[in-house]
């Protein structure tokens, strides 16, 4: 099984060899790109099944004016396999900006074939190339399988720690 899938360009298309059924070897084409309205469906699937709860007119609000979010999406022979999501933090605080991920997340069946790792260089690379180069990303403590990820591309864990409150009224 090929462990790594290679990010090249958006639109760019690789081909992964994998093992089918310990006996057979597939081809599949992967694709990894930045996302647009006509992923619409897709990422309202894909956001779902991560356990996020939006309705598919908010999500196509937010990717067509929401011009501090970049989202990234795989497909596996056409098939919706993962996303990202990332957010372009400015401030008074600071000169440059930074991007906060959002969210990372690839279909069980496609786990551990390098679907996240290129999902999140994808991200990155596009962020990039906006002038930003400063990531964040919040993660569960018994996550290893994120951490893994994260560290793989190069990120450090803090002792900061998340603090959080919802009000009842907005
Ligand atoms: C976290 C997640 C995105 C990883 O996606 P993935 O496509 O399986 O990750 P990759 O195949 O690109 O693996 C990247 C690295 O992490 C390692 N890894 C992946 N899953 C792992 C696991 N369960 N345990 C340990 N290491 C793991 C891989 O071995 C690889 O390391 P390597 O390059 O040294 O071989 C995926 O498990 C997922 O969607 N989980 C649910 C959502 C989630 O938790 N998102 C993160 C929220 S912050």
């Amino acid at each position: 099984m090929a462990k790594d899938i290679f990010y090249n360009r958006i639109h760019a298309k690789q081909l992964l060899f994998r093992k089918c059924f310990s006996i057979l070897l597939e081809v599949c084409v992967i694709e990894v790109r930045l996302a647009t309205l006509n992923d619409s469906e897709s990422l309202f699937m894909l956001n779902k099944l991560f356990g996020n709860a939006t309705t598919i007119e908010d999500l196509k609000n937010s990717l067509s004016k929401n011009k501090r979010e970049l989202v990234c999406i795989a497909f596996v022979d056409g098939v919706a396999a993962g996303y990202a999501c990332g957010l372009i933090i400015k401030s008074m605080c600071y000169s440059k900006c930074r991007a906060d991920i959002e969210a990372l997340f690839v279909r069980e069946e496609y786990r551990e074939k390098g679907m996240g790792k290129a999902l999140l260089a994808c991200l990155e690379k596009e962020l990039e190339r906006l002038g930003i180069n400063h990531f964040h990303i919040i993660t569960h403590e018994e996550n290893n399988a994120a951490k893994a990820l994260y560290t793989r591309l190069g990120y450090i864990a803090d002792s900061e720690f998340l603090l959080e409150k919802t009000t009842k009224t907005p």
